[in-house]
C-alpha cells in the first residue's frame, strides 16, 4: 500500500518535505521538573475531559524520545514538527531550566543526526499556569513574557531547528480557550476571547524580530488553522452568513499579519472590543519566511436571522472519528483563496489528517479509512499547487495516537498506534503507505 500522486507533482520531487507532527503537551508526559500548565489545570477540572483523563504519562515521551526519533527515522519523512513546552525550559523565575533545555537539546541533536529537519513550535497552548493566574492571555504583558521565553529558548537551541514557529494556531487558544471555553483555560466570553486573540499576536509579532536574529538560518513563521466556511444555500442571507463566520473564525487571525487590520466586522463587536495600543500592528507585521497551514475540515453556514451565522451539520456525508466532514475539496479552495486574497510567504502544511477508532488486531492497524483520508487530501494540495499556491511541505498530524485536549485518549489520530498501557508503537496500515511513498520518491 502507498500514496500516489502523478509523476510531474510537485510533492513528488526531492526538496518538497514530509513530516510528521506532535504537540508537548499531547506526548511528553509531566514526570519531571516542568512546571504545571494551564492544561493540567483543566485535566484536574471535573467534566472537562472526556474520558478524565490528563497528561501526566501521555505517550511518555520524555522517556521514550530516543525510540520516538527512530520510528519517525523508520518511516523515511524529512522533518518533525514538534513542540516545546514554556514551563519545562523556564523556570518560575524567569531563569532557564537546565534539566528541560537539555531533553530538547538531546531530542535536537538526535533528529540531526537521523537527518530529520527539526520544526519547532514555541506555544502549542501549554502555557504554564503561574502566567495564567497572572491573567494569562488577557494580559498584555503575557506577550512580553512570551517574547522572553522565545529569546532565552532559541539562544539556548542555537542553530539546530530548522523551522521556527511562534504558535500553534491562536483560532483555537484564543476561541476555544476563552471565548466557548472549551479548551484550556475554560473561559466562555467574547470580551476575553477578543483580547487573547489580540495580545497571542501581538506575542507573535514580538517574537518574531527575536527569533530572527538568534537564529540567522533558520525560517521563522506561524502556524494557523482554517475552517473553511461555506453557506448552507446560495441566497445572500446564507452567503453574508458564510463570510461573517469566515472572517471571524479564519481570516481573523491571518489578516492582521499580512495587512495590519482585522477583517471588517471588527467594527461590530461594541463591548467585545479588545484594548490595542498603536503600535500593535506594526509589531504584528513582522516579515514571515512562511506561514503553515492546518487542515481538517470544512464547515457549513446559514443565516441566524439576525444577521449572524450558525453552523449547519449536513446529514449524510462522510466524518470522521471526530464527527468532522471529510471534503477534501475545501482544502484546495482555501489553498488557492489564500493565495488570491493574500500577499503570501511560502506555505508548509503543518497540519492534517483523521481520527479514526483504530483497533490493533493481529499486530497490525488496518487504518483504510485513514489511509483513504491522506490519498485524498494529498490530490487537494496537488491540485492547488497545480493553481500555482506555493506549498513547501506537508506533515501528518499525527505522528502517534496522543491526548486529544478535550476528547483526552478517546480518539486516535496517530499513523503509528500507541498502546498506552505497555506504550507500543505499532506503525498503522497509513503510516506503512506512508513509509512506502517516501521510499519510492526517494528512489526516482
Ligand atoms: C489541531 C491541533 C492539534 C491536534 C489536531 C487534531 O487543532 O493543533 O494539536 O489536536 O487539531
Amino acid at each position: 500500500m502507498t500514496y500516489q500522486l502523478p509523476a510531474d507533482s510537485r510533492l513528488v520531487q526531492p526538496d518538497f518535505i514530509f513530516g510528521v507532527a506532535t504537540a508537548s503537551f499531547q506526548i511528553e508526559g509531566s514526570h519531571d521538573s516542568r512546571l504545571p500548565c494551564i492544561w493540567d489545570t483543566f485535566c484536574a477540572t471535573a467534566g472537562k475531559i472526556r474520558d478524565a483523563s490528563t497528561g501526566e504519562i501521555a505517550c511518555d515521551h520524555v522517556r521514550l524520545f530516543r525510540e520516538d526519533v527512530a520510528l519517525i527515522k523508520s518511516l523515511g519523512v524529512d522533518a518533525y514538527r514538534l513542540s516545546i513546552a514554556w514551563g519545562r525550559v523556564l523556570h518560575e523565575n524567569g531563569e532557564l531550566n537546565q534539566q528541560g533545555v537539555q531533553f530538547y537539546i538531546d531530542l535536537l541533536d538526535e533528529l540531526i543526526a537521523q537527518h530529520i529537519k527539526p520544526f519547532v513550535t514555541l506555544y502549542h497552548w501549554d502555557l504554564p499556569q503561574f502566567i495564567e493566574d497572572q491573567g494569562g492571555w488577557l494580559h498584555r504583558d503575557t506577550a512580553y513574557k512570551f517574547a522572553d521565553y522565545a529569546d532565552k529558548i532559541s539562544q539556548a537551541l542555537g542553530d539546530r531547528v530548522y523551522s521556527w514557529a511562534t504558535l500553534n494556531e491562536p483560532f483555537c487558544s484564543a476561541y476555544l480557550g476563552y471565548e466557548v471555553g472549551i479548551h484550556a483555560p475554560g473561559m466562555a466570553d467574547q470580551a476575553k476571547g477578543r483580547q487573547a486573540a489580540h495580545h497571542l499576536l501581538l506575542a507573535h509579532g514580538l517574537a518574531m524580530p527575536i527569533l530572527r536574529k538568534n537564529c540567522p538560518n533558520a525560517e521563522v513563521g506561524i502556524v494557523l488553522n482554517f475552517t473553511p466556511a461555506y453557506p448552507l444555500t446560495q441566497s445572500l442571507a446564507d452567503s453574508k452568513a458564510a463570510q461573517l463566520a469566515d472572517d471571524y473564525l479564519n481570516q481573523w487571525y491571518i489578516k492582521p499579519l499580512l495587512e495590519g487590520c482585522y477583517p471588517d466586522c471588527f467594527a461590530d463587536l461594541g463591548a467585545a472590543t479588545p484594548a490595542i495600543q498603536p503600535e500593535d500592528f506594526e509589531i504584528m507585521q513582522a516579515p514571515l519566511d512562511y506561514i503553515g497551514i492546518n487542515f481538517y475540515t470544512r464547515a457549513v453556514y446559514e443565516s441566524d436571522g439576525a444577521g449572524g451565522y450558525r453552523q449547519v451539520d449536513l446529514p449524510d456525508v462522510p466524518r470522521t472519528d471526530m464527527g468532522w466532514e471529510i471534503y477534501p475539496q475545501a482544502f484546495t479552495d482555501l489553498l488557492v483563496d489564500l493565495t488570491r486574497r493574500y500577499q503570501l510567504p511560502p506555505l508548509y502544511i503543518t497540519e492534517n489528517g483523521c481520527a479514526a477508532p483504530d483497533e490493533l488486531q493481529n499486530g497490525q492497524v488496518a487504518d483504510l479509512m485513514r489511509v483513504d483520508y491522506y490519498q485524498q487530501h494529498l490530490n487537494a494540495v496537488d491540485a492547488a499547487v497545480r493553481q500555482g499556491v506555493d506549498v513547501r511541505g506537508y506533515f501528518a498530524w499525527s505522528l502517534m495516537d496522543n491526548f486529544e485536549w478535550a476528547e483526552g485518549y478517546t480518539k486516535r489520530f496517530g499513523i503509528v498506534y500507541v498502546d498506552y498501557p505497555t506504550q507500543t508503537r505499532v506503525i498503522k496500515q497509513s503510516g506503512l503507505a506512508y513509509r512506502n511513498f517516501l521510499q519510492e520518491r526517494s528512489k526516482r
